[in-house]
């Protein structure tokens, strides 16, 4: 860790020290490693016009410490991941107390702010379970997307599969045949009642479901051989975890997939479908997959119009790879 900080000139440090040296600038940091935030979430959160708030985020990314990106009518905040930086970021942020009184009622409303936005996407679809397997067909070709998930797992025998948000288990149905073990996650319990129907019709006594949260899987470390992850990420608020928490579990060797949606603007999507993310570039979800010690392996697009899916399979390589990694 040292060494990365070393890598950076006096004044790059120096800059960065100084934007991070205010009570408020520091919360915001606090913050924003918890998940990228709109301005209008730190204004809540911190109780500050949005003037205030704007003016110090400007001087945490002109100082190095964090990024800003826009996409449709929100711009997203959030800390630095990767380089030289990160590093600083980190250090500066793992010394804070997550108790301290000028710190812990901002983390209590950033959890408010989480949850309110978590009970919106399962109102969502608590509302929509019967209905989605006609909605996730609604903007793309589902059977390409299939099409394209079969042949990037071209195995005769997949082992056991772990499918992460799986909805109505049609990632399941879809790889069943050639899983030992399959198992799908959700928190939505009207999700799960379809899914449990559809895998009983279909006979699929090899697979089940339960309730859990992608970010604290009921798991143990390296339990599966391929993971899934289709259509979910651009629900979640910090999706760089789901992939960390599903790396965790798949074993050495294994394969992670994801699917979603490529950057669009179809805003819509936000009001009528609880969507928080316009889609993913691969610079981003490969970022993610290195953060988490995988290896890309491909990566796909299927166009379509207005939207156009991204298809990232990635290798989770063995610890001592990643160790080595990490030290040079
Ligand atoms: C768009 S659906 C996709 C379902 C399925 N993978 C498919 O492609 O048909 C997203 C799913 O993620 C689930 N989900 C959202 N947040 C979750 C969380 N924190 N933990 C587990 N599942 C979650 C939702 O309940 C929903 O079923």
């Amino acid at each position: 860790m040292v060494d990365r900080i070393a890598v950076m000139s006096a004044d790059v440090v120096v800059r960065a020290l100084r934007a991070a040296a205010e009570p408020t600038r520091l919360r915001i940091l606090a913050l924003c490693a918890r998940g990228e935030l709109t301005v209008s979430e730190l204004v809540h959160v911190l109780g500050q016009s949005q003037p205030r708030v704007s003016r110090h985020l400007r001087l945490l990314v002109d100082g190095g410490l964090m990024e800003r990106f826009r996409e449709g009518s929100w711009v997203f905040h959030r800390v630095v991941h990767e380089g030289p930086m990160a590093g600083l970021v980190r250090t500066l942020l793992d010394g804070l107390d997550p108790a301290d009184a000028g710190l812990a009622p901002d983390l209590a409303r950033l959890g408010e702010v989480k949850e309110e936005r978590a009970r919106a996407a399962e109102a969502y679809f608590r509302r929509n379970a019967a209905e989605w397997d006609r909605l996730r067909g609604l903007h793309v070709d589902d059977g390409e997307v299939e099409r394209r998930i079969v042949d990037l797992l071209p195995d005769a025998r997949l082992g056991t599969l772990l499918d992460v948000g799986t909805g109505t288990a049609r990632i399941l149905e879809l790889l069943a045949p050639r899983l030992d073990r399959g198992e799908g996650i959700d928190l939505s319990r009207e999700m799960l009642a379809v899914a449990r129907a559809n895998l009983e019709r279909a006979g699929l006594s090899q697979c089940a479901v339960r309730r859990a949260d992608m970010y604290d899987l009921p798991f143990q470390a390296g339990a599966f051989d391929v993971v899934t992850i289709h259509q979910v990420l651009h629900f979640a608020d910090e999706p760089g975890r789901v992939i960390a928490e599903s790396a965790r579990v798949l074993r050495a060797g294994g394969r992670m997939l994801v699917v979603d949606f490529a950057p669009h603007d179809l805003e819509s999507l936000r009001d009528e479908h609880a969507h928080r993310r316009l889609g993913f570039a691969d610079a981003e979800v490969e970022a993610w997959f290195r953060a988490a010690g995988l290896k890309t392996a491909a990566r796909q697009h299927l166009s379509g119009d207005p939207l156009t899916v991204g298809i990232w399979l990635a290798g989770k390589r063995p610890a001592a790879e990643r160790t080595l990694e990490e030290v040079n």
